[in-house]
C-alpha cells in the first residue's frame, strides 16, 4: 500500500489496532448475547462499515446472522437529528429480533440517531451499535454507540471502510489525509 500512503498525513490507527479493536468488541458482545433466545442481526452499514463488519463477525463465536442496509442521513435547518434516507433496507424480517448496528464512524451522530429510531419503530426487540470509530468532539446530536473500537480526534479520517470522495476505503489502516488532497 505504499502508493496510497503517499496521500496519507499520519496513520491514526493501524492495521493490528483495527484487528484487536475488533477482537475487543466482538468478546464483549459475545457476552452480552450468549443467552439471549435468537441470534442477534448484525446490520452493516453500507458503504463504510464493510470492512468493519467482516473484521467483526470473524471474531464473535456464537451465532449472529447478517444483513446490510444503506442509508444517507439529511438534516434541515430546523431539525438536529433530521431524518434518514433508506437506499438499500434489510433483507430480513427484524420484528422481534435484537438488532446490533454496525458502523464505522458516529460524527455528528445524526445517522446513527435516525436509524435506531427507524430500526426501534419496526418492533426490534432491542437494538445497539457497535462502531468502529467514536469522534465525540463531532457529536451534534446526543447518540452512543454501545460498542467502541477507538477514539479519534476531531480529524478528517480516510482509511478502513472511511472514503473521500468514496476514494480510500481499501486502505488497511485509518489515517488522516494530506491536506492538499482536499485543498
Ligand atoms: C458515514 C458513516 C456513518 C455516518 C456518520 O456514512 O458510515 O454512517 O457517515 O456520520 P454522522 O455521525 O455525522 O451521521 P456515509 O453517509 O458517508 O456513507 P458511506 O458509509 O457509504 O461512506
Amino acid at each position: 500500500m505504499e502508493n496510497l500512503k503517499k496521500d496519507i498525513e499520519k496513520i491514526l490507527f493501524d492495521h493490528n489496532e483495527i484487528v484487536a479493536a475488533s477482537k475487543r468488541v466482538a468478546k464483549q458482545i459475545e457476552e452480552d448475547y450468549k443467552d439471549k433466545e435468537k441470534e442477534p442481526v448484525l446490520v452493516c452499514t453500507l458503504k463504510g462499515a464493510l470492512p468493519f463488519m467482516a473484521e467483526l463477525m470473524k471474531h464473535i463465536d456464537i451465532h449472529v446472522v447478517t444483513d446490510f442496509m444503506d442509508v444517507s442521513s439529511y438534516h434541515g435547518g430546523t431539525s438536529s437529528s433530521g431524518t434518514i434516507k433508506i437506499k438499500k433496507d434489510v433483507g430480513m424480517d427484524i420484528e422481534g429480533r435484537d438488532v446490533i448496528i454496525v458502523e464505522d464512524i458516529v460524527d455528528t451522530g445524526r445517522t446513527l440517531k435516525a436509524l435506531i429510531e427507524t430500526l426501534k419503530a419496526r418492533n426490534v426487540a432491542s437494538v445497539t451499535c457497535a462502531s468502529l470509530v467514536d469522534k465525540p468532539e463531532a457529536r451534534i446530536v446526543e447518540v452512543q454507540a454501545d460498542y467502541i473500537g477507538v477514539e479519534s480526534p476531531n480529524e478528517f479520517l480516510v482509511g478502513f471502510g472511511l472514503d473521500y470522495e468514496e476514494k480510500y476505503r481499501n486502505l488497511p489502516y485509518i489515517g488522516v489525509l494530506k491536506k492538499e488532497i482536499y485543498s
